[in-house]
């Protein structure tokens, strides 16, 4: 077999065999296969695509590339999550807990944040000494005595990922469906958990901006995760606002410890009620309504505040921060972002904001810049809500003012103010299952 010949095949638009795609991912993870070849085979695919059967063969032999995890020593059904990335995006934080307080085991690898997205792991770290970089015996450990635990990912786990998203993060090769739905589900499959709950993005702070393309990922992802046996389920949420208040790193463990003990904001709060109930679900717990109501019960028993707490402790994290969150370290300075003039908040450039976010140092501009953990943005308006002249929009936290003067510059530019009130928009537009495609409208979707 030649590479010179299978990327000559998609290159006419032609269908790989299992065995092609196979010596492609074996040949280019031991290096065999050089990267001007494979940059020709993505680009090939990029515009001619690939079938599903295509598509859940790389899945699975990116999955097999590396470490496979095997859940089955963990006694339960064992439930997966993963968001496509969004700001503001604390739910892992939340929803884990829950469940697992129900009696769901959560065995769960989570990353950093990307681009202007945080990532559930700098969040984790920003808890004065817990430690996310754990070793396969004690997470395991920590599963079967806590039923939770969220470390960063660790091992020989998907090596062909690593390789092929670095490749495509330069050869503009990253927004294509189906490499995308095979770079997300190999990990999660790798990851060893029998079901899958995953929650695609739309909208001006995800990655997939529209509607349509979210649902065409969302169904290309549940039938691989189907087709190979995982229960697989997707909802499709929004990300055309920030979720919740808060944005960075210990802002946000702040807001996760509100929300789970009935504080939070309304549009977080539902959002992790739906998500918590559709993992219940997935976990044979019950039809949505009633899993929605044993969701809503572990915030108002505080079991899953207790949980969160009990898996932090596990981790060597100090649990005082999240009794009492002004033990958290403080931000140098604070600064007010006020309304230029007076009307609705009509649109909040997302992506503006998780960037903005970013350049106060929640985020990393570059791979080896560290994280400000307690810098970042508390907003006091959202979309849809009246501001008169120099009301405060938003609060930013960081270590300069320049910094906080330059990201204000970004951040007002993504916001539209004006004498009309926005129309209503859903927080979940749909369910994607194996079965169907569930759409919402506002009415339908609390907000
Ligand atoms: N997230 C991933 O893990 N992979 C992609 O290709 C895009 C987003």
């Amino acid at each position: 077999m030649r590479m010179f010949d299978i990327i000559a095949k998609k290159r006419d638009g032609k269908e790989l065999l299992a065995e092609e795609i196979k010596f492609f991912i074996d040949g280019y993870v031991s290096g065999e296969i050089k990267d001007y070849q494979v940059s020709a085979l993505l680009m090939a695919i990029y515009f001619n695509g690939l079938s599903e059967a295509e598509t859940t063969e790389l899945t699975m032999c990116m999955a097999k590339s590396g470490d496979m995890i095997d859940l089955s020593t963990i006694p339960g059904i064992k439930v997966d999550k993963h968001s496509t990335g969004g700001v503001g995006d604390k739910t892992t934080l939340i929803i884990s807990p829950m469940v697992a307080a129900l009696g769901v085991h959560v065995a769960k690898m989570s990353g950093r944040g990307l681009g202007h997205t945080g990532g559930t792991i700098d969040k984790m770290e920003s808890i004065p000494n817990l430690k996310t970089a754990v070793d396969r015996e004690k997470f395991f450990n920590i599963v079967r005595k806590i039923g939770l635990c969220v470390i960063g990912q660790s091992g020989n786990i998907v090596p062909a990922d690593k390789k092929l998203y670095a490749l495509r993060d330069v050869t503009a090769t990253i927004d294509n469906m189906q490499l995308i739905a095979a770079s997300i589900m190999s990990k999660k499959i790798a990851a060893g958990s029998d079901c899958i709950l995953l929650d695609v993005k739309a909208g001006s702070g995800a990655f997939m901006k529209t509607l349509d393309g979210s649902i065409e990922l969302a169904k290309t992802m549940v039938k691989i995760g189907e087709n190979v046996d995982r229960k697989t389920v997707a909802l499709i949420t929004d990300m055309d606002r920030p979720l919740g208040l808060a944005i960075g790193n210990s802002l946000e463990i702040m807001e996760v410890c509100k929300t789970l003990k009935g504080e939070g904001p309304e549009d977080l709060t539902e959002i992790c009620i739906s998500l918590a109930a559709n993992m219940l679900n997935l976990a044979g717990k019950g039809e949505i309504p009633e899993c929605e109501m044993l969701a809503r019960s572990t915030i108002e028993d505080g079991s899953a505040f207790n949980k969160l707490k009990e898996m932090v402790n596990a981790l060597g994290g100090d649990t005082r921060v999240l009794d009492n969150n002004d033990l958290f370290e403080k931000a140098k300075v604070k600064y007010v972002v006020k309304s230029p003039s007076e009307g609705y908040i009509n649109s909040m450039d997302t992506e503006k904001c998780g960037t903005s976010a970013v350049i106060l140092g929640a985020g990393r501009e570059t791979k080896e810049s560290s994280i400000d953990f307690s810098a970042g943005i508390v907003l006091n308006k959202k979309v849809s809500d009246y501001v008169n002249l120099g009301d405060t929009i938003a609060t930013f936290y960081s270590s300069s003012l320049e910094k906080c003067k330059s990201a204000e510059r970004l951040f007002m530019n993504g916001i539209i103010i004006s004498p009309v009130m926005p129309q209503e928009e859903p927080l979940i537009y749909a369910r994607v299952t194996k079965d169907k495609i569930e759409k919402y409208e506002v009415a339908n979707c609390r907000r």
